[in-house]
């Protein structure tokens, strides 16, 4: 059994990302939503991540950096949810194809090849990931601005800075995180830095 550890958490910060080579053209903006590299969850923190979220078959959970699509394929064909994947990296995004279909959940889930950061996630009512620290503050006032209130947001490792989360538990040695999106948000956005 993979167990969350520094280690782990030590390879996704110093682990060159997707884009790597291409880092040198880009802006610093760019930069940080792009360079979470792969590492893998843990099934048994997928899980948890699905668990702490109460996802069900009414779920439409949207997975941020999908790598192999265990979070999309896992709240499928254990919860019946439907689910989007989004990879940046398209190798990332056949391989979860593939996966859904030896899973037989291809009817429920739909994998994108695209930025997070420039999909429409509107339609998501859980929001999954497993980000850099950077990458989750990045994100926070799109989430905040496009999610309908009470969409849940779950985290594996990191957190969101400023906002607290509402259950933070441990599985295997990972943390996972939980937010509820409120409907309104001005307070937790006031101590944030403002979207670019
Ligand atoms: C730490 S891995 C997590 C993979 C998977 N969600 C899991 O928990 O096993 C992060 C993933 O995010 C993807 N990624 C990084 N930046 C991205 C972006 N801006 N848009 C879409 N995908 C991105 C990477 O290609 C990588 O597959």
């Amino acid at each position: 059994m993979i167990k969350c550890s520094p280690r782990l958490v030590l390879i996704l910060f110093l682990l060159p990302g997707p884009a790597a080579p291409s880092i040198f053209s880009q802006t610093e903006t760019e930069l940080v939503r792009i360079n979470t590299p792969y590492v893998q969850t843990p099934q048994e923190v997928v899980s948890a991540m699905l668990e702490l979220a109460h996802v069900t078959s009414e779920d439409t959970v949207y997975d941020l950096g999908c790598g192999d699509g265990r979070i999309a394929i896992a709240a499928a064909r254990d919860y019946g949810a439907h689910a989007v994947g989004i990879d940046i990296n398209p190798d990332r995004v056949r391989e979860s194809m593939e996966n859904a279909s030896k899973a037989g959940v291809t009817g429920l889930v739909e994998f994108v090849q695209k930025d997070f950061f420039d999909a429409d996630l509107s339609h998501a009512t859980v929001v999954a990931f497993y980000l850099l620290p950077e990458v989750n503050r990045e994100l926070l006032p799109k989430l905040l601005r496009v999610l309908k209130p009470g969409t849940r947001i779950v985290s594996h490792a990191f957190d969101f800075g400023g906002w607290k989360p509402e259950q933070a538990v441990v599985v295997s040695g990972c943390k996972v995180f939980l937010w509820t999106v409120p409907a309104n948000t001005t307070d937790i956005l006031a101590h944030h830095p403002k979207e670019r």
